[in-house]
């Protein structure tokens, strides 16, 4: 059993800490954010994370999970200090490292023992060593004995937990071997591929992953709008390549594009780092503007459909980024619906968990119940994203209560011979072949 304390816990600090207390440590999750650490010291979880209540109950009750807003108690005798704060996107699309740096500082201030200090935020490569840098100047002459370990983390939202207890892969880096072995101790009960490199190919090796995946999913949606333009479909092509092993069927499915917390922010991050450090990331610039235009392709469908958007109601089904997730971080669904309204559309919608983190940020759009109601008068739905709840709709129903109907299904979700058999009028994403 390891002490650990993990600083931030939020998508991946309370799966982190939680995680690591399911296998036997005793863990104390830190946050600054007052109104999160109530709740959860109440048992409330300040995020949609399947399976994540139960698993905090049950390691709260275990007395093997504790949450804290004080550094001091939440350090305490710790060997493991676990940062997995935010690195939103700064204003040149940079990773803002600000809170990275407040957490190296409190440790730095607090600590008198000896600690590894694990990153798994996502962080520009050379970060482990400037995190180093901080708390070295901070102590001056109060040496502390302490390593930095980057330990990123590949796990999605909605499928979090089980990413985390059964990864494809943990990536250990550091300048210190010794200090990356003790961090594979904890992770050893997963019996799971644990790669140990240096820091800075260990920070390259995340944003390098998330990269890729990006780019997969735009190379599929540009070969998606050919498939529009010359009659084949999009969802066969990704099978049919998706057969040939060195390629594989994961992260093909055309759609909206990639949004979500992660993907934008990092692709970005790693596009400046390029530029600063003087590599063309011509790639990357483009694999975001083929994103861009995925968004603004749905906004000219469902405009080319109706003649104008100006005046039309548009159901929207979905406003988290991804299915099982209250995510609405850069969202396509929600980027898309700030579209339709410049263009005077009046906009309904509903998504199975994300209305809250909506109700903040959509004060234009009309929060409905459910699927029924967002069709209710419309002139167009739109499927945003594709919640196990959407592929039970009853269409039938639908049809009676939508004022036109007309289909945008972003997510290639539904069955386009049954709902053109009751009468609607359907658009795909990459179905030239409809
Ligand atoms: P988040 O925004 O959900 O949570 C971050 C938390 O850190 C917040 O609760 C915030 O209050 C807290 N915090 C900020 N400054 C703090 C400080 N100085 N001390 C203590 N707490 C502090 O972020 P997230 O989605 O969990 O992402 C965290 C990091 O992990 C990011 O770098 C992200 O890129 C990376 N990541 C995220 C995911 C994901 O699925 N969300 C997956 C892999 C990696
Ligand atoms: C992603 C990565 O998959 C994780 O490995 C990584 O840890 C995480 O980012 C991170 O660094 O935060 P996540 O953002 O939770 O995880 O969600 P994904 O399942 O990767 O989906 C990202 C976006 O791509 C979503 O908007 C989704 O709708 C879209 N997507 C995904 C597609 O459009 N097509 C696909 O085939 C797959």
């Amino acid at each position: 059993m390891s002490k650990i304390c993990v600083i931030g816990t939020g998508y991946v600090g309370l799966v982190t800490g939680t995680c690591f207390a399911e296998l036997g440590n005793q863990v104390t999750c830190l946050d600054t954010d007052p109104v999160r650490i109530n709740g959860l010291l109440q048992g409330q979880m300040p995020i949609y994370e399947p399976g994540l209540e139960q698993l905090v109950e049950q390691n709260v009750q275990a007395k093997r999970l504790h949450f804290t807003q004080d550094y001091q108690s939440a350090l305490e005798g710790a060997e493991y200090a676990f940062i997995a704060v935010g690195t939103p996107s700064g204003v040149d699309g940079e990773a803002d490292l600000q809170y990275v740096k407040a957490a190296a500082e409190s440790i730095a201030d607090i600590v008198d023992f000896p600690i590894l200090v694990i990153n798994k935020s996502t962080v520009p490569v050379g970060t482990g060593d400037w995190v180093a840098d901080i708390i070295r100047r901070r102590r001056g002459n109060r040496p502390l004995e302490f390593a930095v370990v980057s330990n990123p983390e590949f796990l999605r939202e909605g499928s979090a937990i089980n990413d985390f207890m059964a990864p494809d892969r943990v990536v250990l880096g550091s300048e210190d071997r010794s200090s990356a072995n003790r961090v594979a101790e904890l992770y050893k009960p997963l019996r799971c591929t644990i790669m140990v490199t240096d820091l800075r190919t260990a920070e390259m090796i995340k944003y390098a992953s998330n990269a890729f995946l990006a780019t997969r999913i735009s190379f599929i949606n540009e070969i998606g709008n050919m498939c529009e333009d010359l009659g084949a479909d999009v969802r066969e092509v990704a099978q049919g390549m998706g057969l040939d092993k060195r390629i594989g069927r994961h992260f093909l499915d055309a759609g909206l594009g990639w949004g979500g917390s992660c993907f934008p922010k990092d692709v970005k991050a790693l596009e400046h780092m390029a530029v600063l450090h003087g590599t063309q990331p011509q790639l990357l610039q483009a694999v975001m503007e083929i994103n861009r235009n995925q968004r603004r392709r749905a906004v000219m469908k469902l405009r080319k459909a109706l003649g104008t958007l100006n005046e039309k109601t548009i159901g929207i089904l979905g406003i988290s980024f991804k299915p099982n997730t209250d995510d609405i971080r850069d969202s396509a669904a929600v980027e898309i619906m700030h579209l339709l309204i410049n263009e005077g559309a009046h906009i309904q919608a509903y998504d199975p968990q994300a209305m809250d983190n909506a109700a903040k940020v959509l004060k234009k759009v009309k929060l409905c119940e459910s699927p029924y109601e967002v069709a209710e008068g419309a002139d167009a739905l739109l499927l945003a994203t594709e919640w196990n709840e959407f592929k039970q709709i009853d269409f039938a129903k639908i049809k009676e209560l939508i004022r036109n109907p007309l289909i945008l299904d972003g997510r290639n979700l539904w069955d386009y011979d049954l709902l053109k058999s009751m009468g609607f009028t359907y658009m795909g994403i990459g179905r030239g072949n409809n």
